[in-house]
């Protein structure tokens, strides 16, 4: 599509905002941070964007576009409905200023994550893993922490007191990478249930939905999780044998 675009973009701080109309001209092929970039180069120069390599990498330009979270510069004019495009920041998240929000507290909980923890007897050259091994947790590093999976994830989304008690998707899948990593020595479905608060999750997949790495983060990790826990906690023989080994 080529001419102008009806773009309504959110303009405000913590204290309150509202959705702008501008009329911004673009051309084919392009893209939402196309579009919001030309906005603010031409009519809005103090207009908050955080953008660096559009190109899905970086994950900085999260945003949601007609409600929808995504990444604007992965987001093409063409793809979308007819008519004006809105753009709001992403709504789990403390705003600060226009489309940029504080996301610090993603930041915080990848702080409490305990690091890969291997045995203790082994140093780094002595590191051995099988392909296959290797492969599983490979997924789950194509995350670029663009925390579309939390921004919609509707256990913290709409309870905004549950961010306490709650990691959310993006750290489901890095517990289960190192669940999933047969060096790691953590207690990491401990982890997940007491504080992690997996069980909140009701597998929606709206998480994996949204991922721009196209990581299956509800089938892959999340459900994979649910069911070593329930093997660990509530399987009767597991329970038999681990009895058996303490007497
Ligand atoms: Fe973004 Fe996907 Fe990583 Fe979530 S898992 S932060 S949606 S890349
Ligand atoms: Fe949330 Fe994903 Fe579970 S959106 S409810 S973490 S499946
Ligand atoms: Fe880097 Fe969009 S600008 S992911």
């Amino acid at each position: 599509m080529a001419g102008d675009l009806t773009l309504r973009v959110w303009r405000g701080d913590a204290s309150g905002g509202a959705l702008v109309e501008y009329l911004v001209p673009v051309q084919k092929g392009e893209v939402v941070l196309d579009a919001v970039l030309r906005l603010q180069a031409t009519q809005a120069g103090d207009l908050a964007v955080r953008w660096n390599c559009k190109a899905g990498k970086c994950g900085s330009c999260s945003a949601e576009i007609n409600g929808h979270p995504k990444l604007m510069c992965m987001a093409r004019l063409s793809a979308l409905p007819h008519g004006r495009v809105t753009v709001t920041p992403m709504r789990a998240f403390p705003i600060i200023r226009d489309l940029v929000c504080d996301v610090s507290w993603n930041e915080e909980r990848a702080r409490r994550i305990a690091s890969f923890t291997p045995p203790p007897d082994l140093t780094p050259g002595e590191y051995r893993m099988f392909q296959e091994d290797v492969g599983r947790s490979q997924e789950f590093r194509k995350c670029i922490e663009c925390w579309l999976c939390q921004d919609v994830c509707h256990v913290i989304r709409d309870h905004e007191e549950n961010k306490p008690i709650y990691a959310g998707p993006r750290f489901f899948i890095r517990h289960a990478e190192l669940a999933m990593h047969p060096l790691d020595t953590g207690d990491r479905l401990r982890e997940l249930r007491e504080e992690d608060g997996l069980g909140l999750c009701n597998v929606t997949k709206c998480c994996t939905e949204v991922c721009p790495a196209g990581i299956k983060i509800t089938d892959n990790a999340i459900i994979a999780m649910k069911e070593r826990i329930a093997d660990q906690c509530y399987d009767p023989l597991v329970r038999l044998v681990r009895l058996v080994r303490l007497v």
